[in-house]
């Protein structure tokens, strides 16, 4: 019953979108085909100095640093949360967590996912007549009505969430290490070894059904770039225009790498996978250069900073160390507030729409993706909502430099409670209410502090947030007051616009599984 009417509610939504390229046509004629594509690819906890083009001691991305050189690059550009849902419900919505309701991760066993009725991105351009498709790690809620295929997209390949919530007999590089998937005939686990999910198969998904389970993490990159370079060359022979969400996996442990040799170990292993995940990126580019350039706007960023828990397997945050935290224990990158957290590597790439060779110093925000995205596929914005992000169309063509005045950074899980206010930008000043650091490589864990009177960092003189600004200086007292004012500006604004709530109870029916026996989730289709 329910599995019907989730079907009729799927064709629904692709009857309105035929129905919208029609109205389209007949209106527009041929200029409704014109439409551009968009490719966003994000990656998976990769750092800011990750990134060849942002920091010269990286040398592990060609293929980005070519995009870079004919893109635009943004130094000054942050993810909207420090962890995985939240960041990727943000990205969708162009909302903060706050307001959409996805304030920290989902587990294997969520009922719930994405607030129903938060509008995606996929939605708005799937009812003007895109064709939209979603490749790679969702993490937006895997039960019943939030799967991707009823959130907008017509086509779905990827996994449900990260790929260490679930075993694999292809375990890849891990700290701790974390061991394969029990045997068939071996009895579920009871006790699944810490830090590592051990006893649920990872399941790989293509549209309603598993289609492998556990997944082969060792060939989990080639089938993603596969799907991708398929899903745009049908969708440019279908002459509609078309959306393509890649989520990649890298480089979120556990790390794999296809061209595996004998002597991989520490760096050797995290350098590997970056270059395994450029050389991906190269061949999207590439097809999209193909077939459809001149019209297709690639934007390439990330979903948080990198994780620095897992030591040699997590990337580098470049200058923004953190100091001020690090030197009181904990971690200042994934999960926390600090820059290593949510500045993520940016590159816009669009030949003839976007000027070559260029950096932008703006304060930009993946939540402006939606209505940059929106405006430019000439579609509305979603009625009677408050959006966090800006249209940056004009930065974008280079007709403008103005990005935000003030970004406000939510919790992310290292220290406070989840979504709410920690930090505020304002231009090039940072106030911290509370600090705290995650979870370190040492297993420090910074500890949590309110301050009353904010730490007020200038991150132009000090990128690595290590001496805060005197609280007698002339700067500060000229400072504190001007962030006062937007701090309480914004937390006005989001009380009038914060009444989605997502569902985080948890069920373990609900946990994907191909197999009546359950024994492991062990089934291989593919
Ligand atoms: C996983 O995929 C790799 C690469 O395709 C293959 O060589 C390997 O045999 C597969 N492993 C398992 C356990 O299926
Ligand atoms: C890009 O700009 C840099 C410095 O501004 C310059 O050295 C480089 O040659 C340029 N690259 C291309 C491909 O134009
Ligand atoms: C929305 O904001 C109001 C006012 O700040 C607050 O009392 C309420 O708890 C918020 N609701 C949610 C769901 O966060
Ligand atoms: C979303 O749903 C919640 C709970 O059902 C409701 O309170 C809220 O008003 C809805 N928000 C929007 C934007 O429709």
């Amino acid at each position: 019953m329910e599995i019907l009417f989730l079907k009729v509610l799927l064709l629904g939504a692709s009857l309105t979108g035929l129905f919208y390229s029609l109205v389209d046509f007949c209106f527009y004629g041929y200029r409704g085909l014109e439409k551009p594509n968009f490719v966003i690819i994000l990656a998976d906890d990769m750092g800011w100095g990750d990134l060849g083009a942002n920091w010269a001691e990286t040398k592990d991305t060609p293929q980005l640093d070519k995009m870079a050189s004919e893109g635009m690059r943004f130094v000054d550009f942050h993810a909207p949360a420090s962890t995985c849902s939240p960041s990727r419900a943000s990205l969708l919505t162009g909302r903060l967590g706050v307001r959409n309701g996805v304030t920290h991760n989902f587990a294997i066993s969520s009922v719930g996912g994405l607030p129903l009725n938060e509008t995606t991105l996929a939605q708005v351009l799937q009812e003007t007549g895109y064709i939209t498709g979603m490749i790679g790690k969702w993490h937006l809620g895997h039960h019943g009505p939030y799967q991707p295929n009823f959130r907008g997209f017509s086509y779905y390949f990827g996994i449900p969430y990260s790929h260490d919530m679930g075993c694999s007999d292809t375990p890849g590089y891990n700290h701790p290490p974390c061991p394969a998937c029990p045997p068939a005939a071996a009895p579920l686990q009871s006790s699944p070894r810490k830090n590592c999910y051990s006893d649920v198969g990872l399941p790989l998904y293509e549209n309603f059904n598993i289609v492998e389970q556990p997944v082969n993490l060792t060939s989990l990159t080639e089938k993603f770039a596969e799907k991708a370079l398929q899903f745009i060359q049908q969708a440019s022979d279908s002459g509609q225009p078309f959306f393509l969400y890649l989520a990649l996996t890298h480089m979120h442990v556990p790390l794999t790498v296809t061209h595996q040799s004998a002597d991989l170990k520490g760096q050797r292993v995290y350098r590997e996978s970056l270059q395994e995940m450029d050389n991906l990126v190269g061949r999207i580019k590439n097809k999209v250069d193909s077939t459809v350039k001149a019209n297709t706007f690639l934007w390439f960023t990330g979903d948080n900073g990198p994780w620095s828990q897992k030591c040699e397997l997590s990337g580098n945050a470049g200058p923004f160390t953190g100091l001020w935290q690090t030197n009181r224990g904990g971690s200042s990158t994934k999960q926390t507030t600090w820059e290593g957290g949510h500045r993520v590597p940016a590159i816009a790439y669009w030949p003839n729409k976007v000027p070559a060779n260029v950096t932008s110093t703006a304060l930009l925000s993946v939540l402006d993706i939606f209505p940059t995205v929106v405006s430019l596929a000439k579609a509305s914005l979603p009625p009677r909502r408050h959006f966090d992000g800006l249209d940056v169309s004009d930065i974008l063509f280079g007709d403008s430099q103005n990005g935000h005045r003030v970004l406000f950074h939510p919790n992310s899980g290292a220290a406070g409670s989840y979504g709410a206010l920690q930090t505020i930008r304002l231009g090039q000043y940072k106030a911290f209410y509370i600090t705290g650091g995650a979870k370190a490589c040492d297993g420090s864990l910074g500890p949590e502090q309110h301050h009353k009177l904010p730490l007020i960092f200038n991150l132009q003189e000090d990128p690595a947030e290590c001496v805060p600004l005197d609280s007698s200086s002339a700067i500060y007292q000229e400072m504190l007051p001007k962030i006062t004012e937007v701090l309480v500006d914004i937390l006005q604004d989001i009380s009038g616009d914060n009444t989605s709530v997502a569902d985080y109870s948890h069920d373990p029916s609900v946990i994907p599984c191909c197999s009546t026996l359950k024994i492991a989730c062990r089934c291989q289709l593919m």
